[in-house]
């Protein structure tokens, strides 16, 4: 299968002030991130809170210039420059984050909402011709025309959702970076909103990173899993296999600290469940950076910090006594 998105050694520090005297610290939110979005695949991205999940999603979808790397579109650098091909190319990566009422301007109607996206893709639709586009929109998100003359703050969260999805495919994308989109909806209308995402995505043809912290929503909709940890991507690999297995000790105690991964997951070993906290991002430990939490950790484990390594087709993982190096 052929990548629509390539991620390269991606790294983005922030740079923050600590304490009286100012001191200079950078926390390294992303830290040296390769990956690959294939081609009609949901990409689930999974780690604790803090671990750069949404830095990473806001790079690759051009909202962050990274310090370092590149992300390639269809092999073309989105942030080559800022000439309107970059632009254009930029439109065929969307995002819909966690919160639709940071996103949705609460002073336009829907109507202008839409119609500002769907004038982006092609301005030199008519009147009419936006209204059709925007009652087709509505129609593929489950909402009815009734909405149309509505504002945000007259809608529900899950209608504010399913708004801000209908707004990121008036740009006809290809690929679709989803943050946490149902996190902060009602339990009830979490599958709803869940099924016309999966809905769109096969009727739109959208390749996509699915970023949670739901193992239960990762083991039902993604094809396969990147776990991070601390900026770095600690494990790779197809959502049946590494549920099946996971080799990297963080991964089994996401897995194991899971109760809606429990039935998919043969993960049970007690000794990965969670423990600790993730140490501070701006003070990592040397070596690898699980080694303050992992039960497993040897001598060697705080002297060389393991790279990501291919162990077996498809899969990745970083942790060196599963590749006993
Ligand atoms: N603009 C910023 N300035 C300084 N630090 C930042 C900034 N944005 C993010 N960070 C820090 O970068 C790290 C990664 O944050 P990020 O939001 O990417 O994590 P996350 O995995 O999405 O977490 P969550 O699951 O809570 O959404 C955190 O330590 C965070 O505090
Ligand atoms: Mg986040």
């Amino acid at each position: 299968m052929s990548s629509v998105l390539n991620a390269i050694n991606l790294r983005k520090y922030f740079r923050i002030t600590t304490g009286l005297l100012g001191g200079r610290k950078y926390v390294r939110a992303v830290d040296g991130v390769t990956l690959d979005l294939l081609e009609g695949e949901v990409l689930a991205l999974v780690g604790e809170s803090g671990s750069g999940k949404s830095t990473l999603g806001r790079i690759l979808v051009g909202l962050q210039r990274p310090d370092e790397g590149e992300v390639l579109y269809r092999g073309i650098n989105i942030y080559s420059s800022g000439n309107s091909v970059s632009k254009k190319l930029r439109h065929r990566i969307q995002a819909v984050f966690q919160n639709p009422d940071s996103s949705l301007n609460p002073r336009m109607q829907i109507y202008d909402i839409l119609k500002e996206a769907v004038l982006t893709r092609n301005p030199s639709l008519s009147d009419r011709e936006v209204i059709e586009e925007i009652i087709k929109l509505l129609r593929s998100v489950g909402l009815v025309e009734d909405h149309i003359f509505k504002y945000p703050h007259e809608l529900s969260g899950g209608e504010k959702q399913r708004i801000a999805i209908a707004r990121a495919l008036a740009v006809a994308p290809e690929v679709l970076i989803a943050d946490e989109v149902v996190s902060a909806l009602d339990i009830s209308v979490r599958a709803q909103v869940m099924n016309v995402l999966m809905d769109v995505k096969e009727k739109y043809k959208l390749s996509m990173v699915f970023i949670t912290h739901d193992m239960g929503l990762v083991w039902s909709i993604s094809d396969r899993v990147a776990v991070m940890y601390l900026g770095k991507l600690v494990e790779l690999g197809p959502t049946e296999e590494i549920f099946k297995e996971p080799l990297h000790p963080y991964t089994k105690m996401l897995l194991v600290s899971s109760p809606a991964a429990a039935s998919a997951t043969a993960s049970k070993d007690l000794r990965f469940r969670a423990r600790g906290e993730p140490p501070s991002p701006i003070n990592p430990p040397k070596g690898c950076k699980f080694i303050t939490r992992c039960p497993i950790a040897g001598s060697e484990c705080s002297i060389t910090e393991p790279e990501l390594m291919e162990i077996s087709r498809d899969r990745m993982v970083s942790c060196l006594k599963v590749l006993k190096i």
